[in-house]
C-alpha cells in the first residue's frame, strides 16, 4: 500500500474506533447543517443519508481514503472503458448502453443494436410479425438466470401499468414444475420465447430454452417454431445453432457484465412491453445519474456518498449486512437485484495483484417491500442486538389513491424516525403508567419495550415512479458498487466464486444419471446413495 493511502485508511480506522459507539442523534446535536449537508438531489432522486452513523468528520476523512484509493482516476477508466475488469482482461462498458462512457466503437455498437431491438419490438407490438400460424404474438417467455433475468424481472415489474403491449412471463429456474406452470396459462401460436443468456451456455437457462423449445414444437403441430424464438447474447453463433433466426439474435459484448447488462438487448422483452419510449426514459435516467457521478463534487455526489457510507458500515463498523426496504410494491424486487449486483460485485477476497485483502468486503444485502417488512423482520432492525443499516427507498408521486400514498411515505419516515429515535426504559416505563399500567407491571415490561435506537438508515427518495426515476436508481447503486470496490481495492467485475459450484453440479448431474462415482465428501456421498435409491 503506498504511504498516502496508509494514512488515510489508518485515519479512517482510528476516527472509526473514536466513533463507533456514536449515531446520528450525536451528530445532529452537534452538527447545525447536517441534514442539508447529508441531503443530495440528483436525476429525479434526493437521498438523506443524515440518519447514517456518519459524521461530517467521517465524510471528509472517508473522502480523503477515496482519493488515495485513486477513485478519480477509476472512475476515469470506468468511463473510458479501459479494461478495469482485470482478471479478464475486459471493460466494464455499461455506462456505453447510455451512451455516456465506453469507447465510441462501443456506444456505436450499443446503439445499432438498440435500433435493431426497437426496430422488431415494434414489429412485435404492432402485429406485423407474426407466429407460425398468423397470430400476433401476445406473450413473451423470457428466460434467462441471475442478471439475465433480475434486472429486466425488476424494470417490468416497477413500470408495467396494464396497459402495455405483449406480457412478459420470467422462467429462471429450471424447477420442474415451474415451465408447466407457466406455460399452462399461454398459447404457443401467440407466444415468443426470448432466450437470454450472454454465455449462451448456461446449463439452466439451456434447460428451460430446451424444454421451451419443445412445447412450441408441440403446440405448434409440428411447424417450425423459428418465428416464436429471439435471443440476446455475447454468443449469436451459439443462439442461431439453437435455431433462432439470426435476425431475431441481438448481441451482447463481453464488455459489459451479466449483472449490468439490464441497459442492453436483454431488455428486447421489456422493450416490447413497454414501448421504446420508457426503454429511453430509462435510459436517459440512468445517463443523468452517469453525468452527476463524473461530475459532482464528491461531498454533494449521490453515489459516491452511498458507497463512501456503505464502505464506512462494513469495513469501520463491522456491519456486516445491509437492509433494503422499498416503499412501493413495484420495487419490491429491487433487494433481489441489488444482492447480484452488490453480493457478486464486492464478494471478493483478494486485491487486483492478488494479495489478501485486509479486512472484510461486501455485506449481505436483503431485504423486502417496506409495509410487510415492518411487521415481519422490522423487530430484529429495531432491537436485534447487530445494528443493520437499511435503505428506506420510497417514492413522493404516485399514481392511485393519494390516502395510500399518504400512508406509504409515513410509514417510511416513521420507521426512519423510530429506528433513529428508539426509546428508553423511563419512557417505556412513563407511557405504560400514563395508559394507566400498575408500576410493578411497569417495571416489569419497561425492559421489553425499550429499543436502543441510533439505528442508521438512507432515505432514497424518487419523484415519481417512472422510467427516467427508475433508470437513475439503479444506476446510483451500480456506481455505488464501483465506489466500494475502489475502496476495497477488489475487482467488482468478475465473479469465480460462482463456477466451482456450477462445475460440481454437472458431475453430480451425470452420476445421478448414470450411476457413475467421483471422489465426494462423506456427506455429499451419502445424499448420492439415498437420492439413488430412492429414484430407483
Ligand atoms: O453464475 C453467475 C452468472 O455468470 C452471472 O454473473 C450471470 O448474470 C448469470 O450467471 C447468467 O449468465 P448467462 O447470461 O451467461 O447465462
Amino acid at each position: 500500500m503506498d504511504s498516502s493511502r496508509e494514512q488515510a485508511f489508518d485515519a479512517l480506522q482510528r476516527l472509526a474506533a473514536d466513533e463507533g459507539s456514536r449515531d446520528a442523534r450525536a451528530f445532529f446535536s452537534e452538527e447545525t447543517d447536517r441534514v442539508a449537508a447529508f441531503t443530495v438531489r440528483a436525476a429525479g432522486l434526493t437521498a438523506d443519508f443524515s440518519k447514517q452513523a456518519v459524521s461530517s468528520t467521517a465524510r471528509d476523512r472517508l473522502v480523503d481514503a477515496a482519493r488515495a484509493s485513486g477513485l478519480a482516476d477509476a472512475m476515469t477508466a470506468l468511463a473510458g472503458g479501459q479494461p478495469i475488469n482485470v482478471t479478464e482482461k475486459r471493460a466494464a462498458s455499461h455506462m456505453a448502453l447510455r451512451g455516456t462512457g465506453g469507447d465510441v466503437a462501443g456506444i456505436r455498437a450499443a446503439e445499432a443494436e438498440l435500433s435493431r431491438v426497437f426496430d422488431f419490438a415494434a414489429a412485435i407490438r404492432s402485429g406485423a410479425h407474426t407466429g407460425a400460424t398468423g397470430k400476433p404474438i401476445r406473450t413473451i417467455l423470457h428466460i434467462g438466470i441471475g442478471g439475465s433475468d433480475l434486472g429486466p424481472r425488476l424494470v417490468y415489474k416497477a413500470l408495467m401499468t396494464g396497459r402495455d403491449g405483449p406480457q412478459i412471463r420470467f422462467l429462471a429456474s429450471p424447477d420442474p414444475g415451474t415451465l408447466s406452470r407457466v406455460t399452462r396459462e399461454l398459447d404457443p401460436e401467440e407466444t415468443l420465447v426470448f432466450i437470454v443468456s450472454k454465455s449462451f451456455g448456461t446449463a439452466e437457462t439451456r434447460a428451460n430454452a430446451l424444454a421451451a423449445k419443445a412445447w412450441l414444437e408441440a403446440g405448434l403441430g409440428g411447424r417450425d417454431p423459428a418465428p416464436h424464438l429471439a435471443a440476446a447474447s455475447a454468443s449469436p453463433g451459439a443462439a442461431a445453432e439453437f435455431g433462432v433466426p439470426r435476425e431475431a439474435v441481438f448481441d451482447m459484448w463481453d464488455w459489459v457484465g451479466g449483472r449490468y447488462s439490464l441497459w442492453s438487448s436483454v431488455s428486447f422483452s421489456v422493450i416490447c412491453a413497454l414501448g421504446p419510449d420508457r426503454f429511453r426514459e430509462l435510459l436517459a435516467g440512468a445517463a443523468e445519474l452517469d453525468r452527476h457521478f463524473l461530475e459532482a463534487s464528491w461531498d454533494r455526489n449521490l453515489p459516491v456518498l452511498m458507497g463512501l457510507v456503505a464502505y464506512w458500515n462494513r469495513a469501520c463498523l463491522n456491519r456486516a449486512s445491509q437492509a433494503v426496504v422499498p416503499y412501493a410494491a413495484p420495487l419490491a424486487l429491487l433487494p433481489a437485484w441489488l444482492q447480484q449486483l452488490s453480493m457478486e460485485s464486492l464478494g471478493k477476497r483478494v486485491t487486483p495483484s492478488g494479495a489478501p485483502v485486509p479486512g472484510e468486503t461486501g455485506a449481505v444485502i436483503w431485504g423486502a417491500e417496506g409495509p410487510n417488512g415492518q411487521h415481519a423482520f422490522f423487530q430484529l432492525l429495531h432491537q436485534g442486538t447487530s445494528i443493520i443499516p437499511a435503505d428506506l427507498i420510497a417514492v413522493i408521486g404516485r399514481d392511485g389513491p393519494e390516502a395510500h400514498n399518504r400512508m406509504m411515505l409515513a410509514n417510511a419516515l416513521a420507521q426512519a424516525e423510530a429506528l433513529l429515535k428508539g426509546r428508553t426504559a423511563a419512557e417505556a416505563r412513563d407511557e405504560l403508567l400514563a395508559k394507566g399500567t400498575g408500576e410493578d407491571e411497569a417495571d416489569r415490561l419497561a425492559p421489553h419495550l425499550e429499543m436502543p435506537g441510533g439505528r442508521p438508515t438512507s432515505f432514497i427518495a424518487l419523484d415519481r415512479l417512472d422510467a427516467h426515476c427508475v433508470g437513475a436508481l439503479l444506476a446510483l447503486y451500480e456506481h455505488a458498487v464501483f465506489v466500494q470496490s475502489v475502496l476495497y481495492r477488489v475487482n467488482a467485475f468478475d465473479q469465480y466464486g460462482v463456477e466451482l459450484g456450477k462445475t460440481l453440479a454437472s458431475a453430480l448431474e451425470t452420476e445421478l444419471e448414470t450411476g457413475a462415482t467421483g471422489a465426494h465428501d462423506p456427506s455429499t456421498q451419502a445424499w448420492l446413495d439415498r437420492l439413488r435409491k430412492q429414484s430407483r
